[in-house]
């Protein structure tokens, strides 16, 4: 089966989940995009529910497509939450923030009481890491913040480039919060928590890749058909 389709059946498995009159976080990337189109279908035939979208880009294909719309300020809590990710390991632990919409994303997913995570099977790894972990900053002070995470990854054991993410015409990514991100390649990460701890001690930090103990199931497509992980 090629990419797309594994997305849309990672996609269709995931709508399973949805009933009516559910407030949805909405999730941002690819995979998150073949689940909306199927949502899509489903709400013109008569579904009811309310979204949040975690990215404006998919906060317009909600808008072309007919999805209704909300924000957490209208509906502070969500039942639940449908979104990509980088990587996923057997803890349900993610990286994410690979299209640059990590804050919202982790802010959707922290109202919704769970989060289901749709991949095909390339994303499931053994230790988080192989995918650059990305990390959102504030543009002011970015020379120190960088120099701030580099110490912070060596008292970890970690080190590798910390590369500010350029568009294509080599201007600096702006994310949806007016951020930059940097794309921190330290590889292997053995302790994340203690990584997303001493990220979060950064000023200059406003929010990094690793979402931990957030997802509550993860339901990856590879050949062999649809497997559900859970904790
Ligand atoms: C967006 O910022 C990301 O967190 C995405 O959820 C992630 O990059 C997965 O995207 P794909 O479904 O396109 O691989």
């Amino acid at each position: 089966m090629d990419a797309l389709k594994l997305k849309i059946a990672a996609a269709a498995e995931a709508l399973t989940y949805v009933r009516d009159g559910m407030r949805l976080g909405i999730g941002s990337g690819s995979t998150a995009e073949e689940f909306v189109r199927l949502l899509a279908d489903k709400v013109a035939n008569g579904l009811n529910i309310i979204g949040v979208a975690t990215s404006e880009r998919t906060a317009r294909l909600c808008r072309e497509l007919g999805v209704p719309l909300t924000t957490l300020d209208e509906v502070p809590e969500l039942d639940l939450a449908i979104d990509g990710t980088d990587e996923v390991d057997g803890a349900l632990s993610l990286i994410k923030g690979g299209g640059g919409a990590l804050l919202r994303e982790k802010i959707v997913a922290a109202a919704a009481e769970k989060m289901i995570v749709i991949a095909d099977a390339t994303k499931v790894v053994e230790t988080l890491g192989q995918f650059a972990l990305p990390i959102e900053v504030n543009p002011f002070g970015l020379g120190a913040t960088k120099v701030a995470i580099a110490r912070a990854a060596a008292d970890l054991g970690l080190a590798g480039p910390v590369a500010l993410r350029l568009k294509e015409d080599g201007k600096p990514f702006i994310t949806d919060g007016g951020h930059y991100i940097l794309d921190a390649s330290f590889g292997r990460i053995p302790d994340t928590r203690a990584l997303s701890n001493a990220l979060h001690a950064i000023p200059g930090v406003v929010e990094h890749g690793l979402f931990l103990g957030l997802a509550s199931a993860a339901i990856i497509a590879g050949a062999g058909g649809i497997r559900t992980m859970t904790n």
